[in-house]
């Protein structure tokens, strides 16, 4: 059975609280913005797609829970709601995309001249019901193009692929952007392994997608965060593949702390390097990657381990969350689901597409 990190239903949210993974999964209730703000603060629910379906759930659920009020009450408690939503973690773009599309919405749908409070819920939930089974759409079409482009410059039958950070059910919808392209491989019979990287100082890799890897069957092994140059050297990686938390017009690329020197390795290696990310990861108000803001987060998650202190009291900390490729280092191409293309060619592929 695939792992699900929301579990949804008219009216009902869960979430699978990832800080207790791989130990415990268990699944916590949001019932309302409140709380689903709350939990992505707290990274009970991360990655950038689930970032954004659990913040648009945790409103469609306060709405259908009795919120009260006409349809122009509604509508601002909606856009005030996902005002607030977006301020839960800076750096990925899919919350605030999200926001922006259906803030436009809830003002087109209240000015209609039959609106009412009941037609405004209705038709505000059952679009951002639409968002789930988008994103695990989207997540196919991404693992499909990017299997078949990795495959189309294998030089082997079998490809051995690197990732980083969690990309996979836990961080989507469902089935995954760089883990999905990794689940496509697989299921090709075209995947010979997986390298995961741990994912200092978080350990996204080591705690879910080595999980999600393990629970998948998928053979695959756990790397440290520096060893990542010996096992370009070594062990015969086909392709790097990583996600995203925000795509700029010309390619830059934020995504989890470690994916630059990722890419530097790669590039000394000769090694394709891919970013796979659904176009709603993309963002191009944005010229370029200096323009992105990076989350800092706090220095415990470098000093401590599991609440026991383990770097020398006194040091200084720096710990930002992600760090940003620059789009000459993307070498082999960014996919999403409109297929694989050129970092800098991207945004007149998807505005091209998608007008
Ligand atoms: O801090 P996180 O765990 O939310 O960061 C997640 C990542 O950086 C992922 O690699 C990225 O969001 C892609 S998720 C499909």
């Amino acid at each position: 059975m695939t792992l699900e990190a929301v579990r949804y239903r008219r009216g009902s949210l869960q979430v699978l609280n990832q800080l207790l993974l791989p130990q415990r999964s268990v699944y916590e209730e949001i019932s309302g913005v409140q709380a689903g703000w709350q939990a992505i603060r707290e990274m009970k629910v991360r990655g950038a797609p689930a970032i954004a379906i659990v913040g648009c759930l945790s409103l469609a659920v306060e709405l259908h829970q009795g919120k009260k009020g006409d349809e122009g009450e509604l509508a601002t408690f909606a856009l005030e709601s996902l005002d607030y939503l977006v301020t839960s973690r800076p750096t990925a773009v899919n919350m605030a995309r999200a926001a922006r599309e259906l803030s436009d919405f809830v003002t087109g749908e209240v000015r209609q001249p039959d609106s009412t409070a009941e037609s405004f819920k209705e038709n505000l939930i059952s679009r951002i019901e639409g968002m789930l089974e988008k994103d695990i759409r989207d997540n196919k079409s991404i693992g499909n193009h990017g299997a078949k482009h990795i495959l189309s410059k294998a030089k082997t039958d079998k490809v051995i692929i690197l990732t980083h950070c969690n990309t996979g059910s836990l961080a989507t919808a469902g089935y995954g952007t760089a883990l999905g392209v990794i689940r496509s491989l697989w299921s090709l019979g075209r995947l010979e392994r997986v390298y995961c990287t741990e994912t200092r100082p978080y350990n996204q890799g080591a705690r879910l997608t080595a999980y999600e890897l393990v629970h998948e069957k998928i053979p695959a092994t756990l790397i440290a965060d520096s060893m990542v140059s010996v096992a370009m050297k070594e062990k015969g990686i086909s392709a790097v593949v990583v996600g995203a938390d925000r795509i700029v017009a010309n390619g830059d690329t934020a995504n989890k702390i470690g994916t630059y020197q990722l890419a530097i390795a790669a590039r000394h290696h000769g090694i394709p390097f891919y970013v796979a990310a659904p176009s709603t990861s993309c963002d191009f108000t944005l010229e370029s990657g200096e323009q992105i803001t990076i989350e800092e987060r706090p220095a415990e998650e470098l000093t401590d381990i599991n609440g026991l202190r383990v770097a020398a009291p006194g040091i200084d900390v720096w710990n930002p969350a992600f760090d940003i490729t620059p789009h000459s280092l993307i070498t082999a191409g960014i996919i999403t689901e409109l297929g694989v293309h050129d970092p800098q060619e991207l945004r007149k592929v998807l505005i091209d597409k998608t007008s």
